[in-house]
């Protein structure tokens, strides 16, 4: 089939590929020309396992192919994927005007029937909005063109995105049109050979079934969170009780980890978007405001303990930071609890040393130009390297290489042996055997 996605990001280079790996013929179009120019030459803008291999097989084998112009795309293919961002508005509600933009162009270039899939994040009633959209476009061209638009929204993972776009727990399509579910029942054949993972339903539900998700494990972790401060204040170990509730099947270990808060591309804006989409028919979601609220405390979680130790002046003192992505496996650093924490130790006073294993251009590019040039932050080149002279080390980005780490050659680098341990990784009896003092998210403080 041919193919045509819209915005080449996380999610539609992603999609892009896997469509192509699958045999069909996929153009992935985006307006910023330096991502395409850099793809055309095999270079790719974001990380990702597996990714890079995939997307140069199939660009030099011409199954995929890489323009900024819609038009070009569009002469080849009748299924048109919207992957753009969808950021949150400024009260919180998703922004939709990179969607319109390509309701828009569609409406202006397209010649005969074709399927419009909505696969970024959109609230319920987005599709409609789609459709009148392109009409809108249709009409002031004197045209009058039979198109379905469908909601198809995406599950995958930063980190594992690959696995989870080949092998998804379930394929949501929505959508009312017998003729649009054809061709996605056709397109997504190859990754229902195992088991039928294709759920149909109605535009809307498919819609909500996205923020639904996702606010559900964002709760999830809020709730462990949540438990994990009362742990403190009671003398419990929160990795006991993790385990404990974990091993009851209607729970299950996953999205229970307590830490320092949850970041990323999709939970913060999709939990903040279901909230305005409730608060626009006059309901409270008093959960969802819970979960978001517990969140941004969360993020607070070095600094209430690190002032607890230091005071809140922190001049004077350099901390050694391992992590700066959101999660492992992805460079990507929107609404990073690293990104929290830096910013309150420098304001704070404090000098920063700073490791990730592959978000280190991101940072560069994403965190203040200023924290460089006046030095308060310094990006180094290894985990040892973050850790020379410093008053502790905060584990932020539980990164497999951090997880067993030297902690002979961390004491003799260090001023103080100190470990404050955002994602519960270390085992709090050996560390302190070793003569560090050690702070994990919801332990008991002193062994
Ligand atoms: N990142 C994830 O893990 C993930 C997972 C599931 C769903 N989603 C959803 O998918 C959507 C895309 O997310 P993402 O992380 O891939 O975003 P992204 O910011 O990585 O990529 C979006 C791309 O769209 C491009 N774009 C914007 N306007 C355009 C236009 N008019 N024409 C062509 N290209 C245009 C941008 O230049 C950018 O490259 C969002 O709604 C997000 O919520 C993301």
């Amino acid at each position: 089939m041919n193919l045509t996605v819209v915005g080449t990001g996380y999610v539609g280079l992603v999609s892009g590929a896997c469509f192509a790996e699958m045999g069909n013929r996929v153009y992935c179009v985006d307006v910023d020309e330096k991502k395409i120019s850099g793809l055309k030459q095999g270079k790719l803008p974001i990380y990702e396992p597996g990714l890079e291999p995939m997307v140069l097989r199939n660009y030099e084998e011409g199954r995929l192919q890489f323009t900024t112009q819609l038009a070009e795309a569009m002469t080849d293919s009748n299924i048109y994927f919207i992957a753009v961002g969808t950021p949150p508005g400024e009260d919180g509600s998703a922004d939709l005007k990179y969607v319109q933009a390509v309701a828009r162009e569609i409406g202006q270039l397209m010649t005969e029937y074709c399927v419009i899939v909505d696969k970024s994040t959109v609230p319920v009633g987005t599709a409609d909005l789609v459709r009148e959209t392109v009409n809108t476009e249709l009409a002031k061209r004197n045209l009058q063109l039979d198109f379905d638009v469908v909601s198809n929204p995406e599950f995958l993972k930063e980190g594992a995105a690959i696995e989870d776009f080949m092998k998804p727990d379930r394929i949501v399509v929505g959508s009312d049109s017998e003729k649009a579910r054809e061709l996605m029942r056709q397109l997504y054949a190859p990754f229902n050979r195992n088991h039928e993972r294709t759920m149909f339903m109605g535009v809307r539900d498919a819609e909500m079934t996205k923020y639904a998700a996702n606010s559900m494990l964002a709760t999830k972790i809020s709730f462990i969170n949540e438990i994990s401060n009362l742990c403190e204040l009671m003398g419990v170990d929160v990795e006991n009780v993790r385990r404990g509730i974990g091993s009851d099947s209607r729970i299950g270990f996953s999205f229970i980890y307590p830490g320092c808060g949850y970041g990323g591309s999709c939970f913060p804006k999709d939990v903040q978007a279901l909230i305005r989409m409730a608060q626009d028919v006059d309901f409270v979601p008093q959960l969802l405001l819970s979960v978001e609220q517990r969140n941004r405390e969360q993020k607070k979680w070095f600094t209430r303990r690190l002032s607890e130790r230091f005071g809140t002046d922190l001049s004077g003192l350099v901390f050694g930071v391992w992590g700066l992505s959101f999660k492992p496996g992805t460079d990507d650093m929107r609404e990073a609890p690293a990104k929290t924490l830096l910013t309150d130790l420098i304001s704070a006073g404090a000098k920063v040393l700073a490791y990730d294993p592959v978000a280190m251009e991101t940072a560069e590019r994403e965190l203040p130009a200023e924290w460089f040039a006046s030095g308060v932050l310094k990006l180094v080149a290894n985990q040892y390297e973050a850790l020379q002279g410093v008053d502790a080390m905060l584990l932020v980005t539980e990164w497999k290489p951090f997880r067993n780490p030297d902690l002979a050659a961390m004491g003799r680098s260090m001023k103080q042996k100190l470990i404050f341990d955002g994602r519960n990784q270390y085992d709090p009896d050996y560390i302190r055997a070793e003569g560090f003092d050690y702070f994990g998210v919801g332990r008991l403080a002193d062994g």
